[in-house]
Order: C-alpha cells, then sequence, then structure tokens
C-alpha cells in the first residue's frame, strides 16, 4: 500500500499507524457491506487521514473511488465513466459554499447509480464531514439514500462501500434513531501510533510523555500545539473561545462541571442532561462509548479508564485539552 502525504501545519507528514482501521478497509473491499458506515470520533482524532489513505488502498484494489470533504475543499475522484467523472468534477470546481457544497453531497448519490447502471462493479463512496453542509437534521436522510444504493441498486455490482465520517456527536443521535446504518467508533491514535508522528516533527520539541498527557493522542491536538510554538496556555484558552464556554455556561453548572473533570462518567450517571447535551453539541465530550471489545472499534480502543486522560467507562472528553479549557474557565470564574 502506498502510504499518503498529509498536510501538518507547515509540514508534510507521512500516514502512520492505524493497522487496524486499514484491516476494516481491507475487510470491506473483499465482503463489500450490507449496511453504509458512519464512523465517528473525536474532533482531529484522524478520521479523514484514515479515510484518504481508505481511498488510496481502495483504489489499489481496483475500486473506483469517490471520496469528498467540503470542509476542507478535499477529493479524490477516480471513476472509470469518464461523463461521470467529469459530471461530478465540475460540480466539484464549481462548489464554494457551503450550499454548492451541499449539491454535490446529494448529487453524489445521484451519480452513484448512473456509474451501478453504466456497469461500474467495485465502487466506494466516501463522504467525509459532509454532514454540517447539508444540516444535520439531514444526516439521516442522506444516509438512507446511501443505503437505497446498496440495497435497491439500478443494476448487479460486485462490492458498494460506503463510508460517511463525522465528529458531531449531535448526528449521531439523529441516524441511529433508524436502523439504516452501522456506526463504528474511531479513538484517538495509540501511544506507540502517536509517537511515530511525533518523530515526524522537528527538534526542540516538549517530551513526547507531556505531549502525550496533554493530547491523549489526538493528532489535531498536537497540530495545534506544534503550530502555536508550543505554547499550551494559547491552545487552550483559544480552545475556550472556541467553544463558546463562555462565563455564564460555567457559572450556571460549575459544580456538576467540577465532578465531571475529575471523572467524566459522572456525566452519565449524575448530571442533567441538559448540560450533557450541551457538551455533547459543544464536542467537548464523546458520550455513549461502546464496550472495549475490538471488534467494535475502528482502530484501538480507549483505555477502559484513564482518570489522567479523562476517559471513563461511559463519557470520555474528546481530548486532555478539552478537559483543561472547561478548568481554566471554571478559574477564570473565582
Ligand atoms: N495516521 C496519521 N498519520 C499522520 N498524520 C495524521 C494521522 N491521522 C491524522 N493525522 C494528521 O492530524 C491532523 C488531524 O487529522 P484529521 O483531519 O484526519 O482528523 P479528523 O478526525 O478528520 O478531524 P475532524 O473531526 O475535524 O474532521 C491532520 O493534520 C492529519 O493530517
Ligand atoms: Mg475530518
Amino acid at each position: 500500500m502506498n502510504r499518503v502525504k498529509l498536510r501538518f501545519a507547515n509540514l508534510e507528514v507521512n500516514f502512520v499507524d492505524r493497522e487496524q482501521a486499514i484491516k476494516w478497509i481491507e475487510y470491506w473491499a473483499s465482503r463489500g457491506m450490507a449496511l453504509p458506515h458512519v464512523i465517528y470520533g473525536p474532533e482531529g482524532c484522524g478520521k479523514s487521514a484514515w479515510l484518504r489513505q481508505g481511498a488510496e488502498l481502495l483504489r489499489e484494489l481496483g475500486f473506483d473511488v469517490i471520496y469528498v470533504n467540503p470542509i476542507e475543499s478535499a477529493f479524490t475522484v477516480e471513476l472509470g465513466i469518464e461523463d461521470l467523472r467529469n459530471k461530478l468534477m465540475n460540480l466539484i470546481r464549481e462548489a464554494t459554499s457551503q450550499t454548492t457544497w451541499g449539491r454535490v453531497i446529494w448529487s453524489i448519490i445521484d451519480i452513484a447509480r448512473s456509474l451501478i447502471e453504466a456497469g461500474t462493479r467495485k465502487l466506494a463512496i466516501i463522504v467525509d464531514d459532509a454532514f454540517q453542509v447539508i444540516g444535520i437534521d439531514k444526516a439521516a436522510i442522506y444516509v438512507k439514500g446511501l443505503l437505497g444504493i446498496l440495497e435497491h441498486p439500478p443494476a448487479s455490482y460486485d462490492k458498494i462501500i460506503a463510508i460517511a465520517a463525522t465528529s458531531e456527536g449531535v448526528s449521531l443521535g439523529e441516524i441511529g434513531r433508524h436502523s439504516w446504518s452501522d456506526t463504528a467508533p474511531i479513538w484517538n491514535m495509540s501511544k506507540e501510533g502517536f509517537r511515530q508522528l511525533y518523530e515526524q516533527l522537528p527538534e526542540l520539541k516538549p517530551d513526547f510523555e507531556e505531549i502525550w498527557r496533554l493530547t491523549g493522542g489526538n493528532p489535531r491536538m498536537l497540530e495545534r500545539l506544534y503550530e502555536s510554538g508550543w505554547m499550551v496556555d494559547k491552545v487552550i484558552n483559544d480552545l475556550v473561545r472556541e467553544k463558546m464556554i463562555t462565563p455564564n455556561f460555567t457559572r450556571k453548572w460549575s459544580n456538576h462541571l467540577r465532578e465531571a473533570i475529575e471523572d467524566p462518567d459522572y456525566l452519565w450517571y449524575n448530571a442533567p442532561e441538559e448540560l450533557t447535551n450541551e457538551l455533547i453539541e459543544k464536542n467537548l465530550i464523546i458520550y455513549f462509548l461502546p464496550e472495549r471489545d475490538q471488534r467494535f472499534w475502528v482502530d484501538q480502543p480507549p483505555p477502559e479508564q484513564d482518570p489522567e486522560l479523562g476517559i471513563g467507562k461511559h463519557v470520555a472528553w474528546q481530548t486532555p485539552i478539552h478537559r483543561e479549557a472547561i478548568k481554566r474557565a471554571l478559574k477564570e470564574e473565582n
């Protein structure tokens, strides 16, 4: 497998690790899918990187591939049928705004159907970070559209792989109410995998263990720390602002938040639902972590519990820095 190169702040890095996740792609390539798969995980945990590597692997395995990521304006379109390839490429070239990207995302379903009708036998459709542009309330109906291709194709096919990825916890609730897809979680990188990424960064960097404790293996947080010149405080303060952790919010929930900082499972057992929902909506926590059985996770599952990294049995802070942002906001309160 040709390892893809990825942008990482001002650097170019090689895709590393994620062996288990790559095995999933190989498995799907050999078996196909009965239902579309919706992949979710903490923001910046490496979903897009894995899916780009996956798109490359599927191409090597002889699949026609549509990969689009409207948020990053990234795409790979490898289609054997020239007319349909051109049609999709023209739509992508014109896509500049949320509305026009939304049109691309919806058109993929029609184009996939036309490809099958025209004789394509092996097709991979990967829509990455697309729910924000079509509207999270439409995520489920989009997944149903993907299911329609698998279940009611206009002609016979060998294998179709349909994957959507999201870091929006809210969209999961919407999708989960129906049985139109399989959902599969992916966690931040394992310590050894994360070390391989860390080693690709230039010298004069903090000690690996310190970075691990701060990021919990989240490559986006590593990228932000590196980009800031390792100014941890700046990254935390930026996050407080981006997540709108306002004085009103912290004042309203301060007692509960203090408990959740100590143990995120407090949100599972004792906290008001309104607070939990707000934390999900702000993408600060991952709620409802499945059992730590390798079969249920796209790559290495998180540990059963890790108080230092803010991981509970059922609930986890997306990264330790997300928890630090709440801590910082609470401190400002006093
Ligand atoms: N396995 C990997 N090897 C090398 N770099 C990686 C790997 N995984 C992620 N990265 C890098 O880390 C950063 C964040 O990863 P990525 O964008 O894939 O996360 P994401 O889960 O898709 O984020 P979001 O939730 O915002 O969609 C990117 O710069 C990416 O290139
Ligand atoms: Mg992404």
